[in-house]
């Protein structure tokens, strides 16, 4: 089929590699890779779909565009070539980098509340390192200092203050060229945070309702369309360890004042809990 010829990267007659003009950015564990995988259900769009760092990482950087180019996926001359690396989103340097390679990049910012996505990074390494047999403290461990304040030097806590890292990007980018997805809305409803995705690409609508499903094994949606239907890996979408709910209110009540800055910054309310 069309999509194993894709796969295998066979190259179609007036196919080239192109550079991305579209970027998903980040945030880690805010739904990036659902983001990438439903967009790509659209046939003018065709996914990058392993995580460069070329615009954080120094000496992958230092390669040059012609070579980032020639990692990039055949396209189409009416396809969009999307790459997605979220810690592009906690770089000082990537801004800038990418302005140079094309200041009209478009730019897709996916956020979930807050507190929640320091649970799904801190579950994601903790599922990872107890596969190598190191053993985690527990959440409240991490996120708690031993004087009871939030541990804000705690790897995940910095990540979720949005307001600290979208400053650099505003400085270099005009806001328009930033989309910025609600993660907690394209986990229920992913049509209506796609369709916006959709209009922002200029992208002829393609994608509709129907191309989403609710799997009650998963317990999230699937993809499907006439030739394939498909679930994210069981990495996306992980049990949560339970946690003390006095140390998830604590979490939002210090996340509130950096959330009050991001609705400002960006123009827009996401009403995350106090
Ligand atoms: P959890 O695994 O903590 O639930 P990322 O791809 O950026 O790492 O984000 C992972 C998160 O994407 C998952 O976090 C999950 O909540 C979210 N997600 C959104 N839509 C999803 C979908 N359709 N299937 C699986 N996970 C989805």
């Amino acid at each position: 089929t069309l999509y194993d010829a894709y796969r295998k990267r066979l190259r179609f007659r007036g196919t080239q590699r192109r550079l991305p003009q579209s970027l998903i950015i980040g945030v880690r564990k805010c739904g990036t890779r659902a983001l990438l995988e439903m967009l790509n259900l659209h046939p003018h769009v065709q996914k990058n779909g392993v995580e460069m760092h070329f615009f954080d990482d120094d000496e992958r950087f230092a390669n040059g565009f012609e070579w980032y180019r020639k990692k990039m996926p055949y396209s189409f001359d009416d396809q969009v070539t999307v790459e997605k690396t979220p810690s592009y989103f906690i770089s000082r340097e990537a801004p800038a980098r990418i302005h140079s390679m094309n200041s009209s990049m478009k730019l897709l910012l996916i956020v979930r509340e807050p507190a929640m996505r320091v649970l799904s990074d801190y579950t994601q390494i903790k599922d990872s390192k107890e596969r190598k047999g190191i053993t985690v403290p527990p959440f409240e461990q991490k996120v708690i200092t031993p004087e009871g304040e939030v541990n804000d030097s705690y790897k995940a806590v910095k990540i979720s203050q949005y307001a600290v890292h979208i400053i650099p990007w505003l400085r270099v980018f005009k806001r328009e060229q930033i989309l910025i997805i609600d993660g907690d809305v394209l986990i229920k409803d992913p049509f209506t945070e796609i369709e916006k995705v959709q209009k922002f690409l200029n992208l002829p609508p393609y994608i509709t309702e129907d191309n989403f499903y609710y799997n009650d094994t998963k317990g999230f949606y699937c993809m499907r369309n006439e030739t394939f239907q498909k679930c994210l890996a069981d990495s996306k979408g992980r049990p949560h360890p339970h946690v003390d709910p006095n140390v998830m209110s604590r979490l939002r009540r210090f996340f509130a004042p950096f959330n009050e800055q991001f609705y400002n910054m960006v123009g827009h309310n996401f009403s995350w809990p106090t």
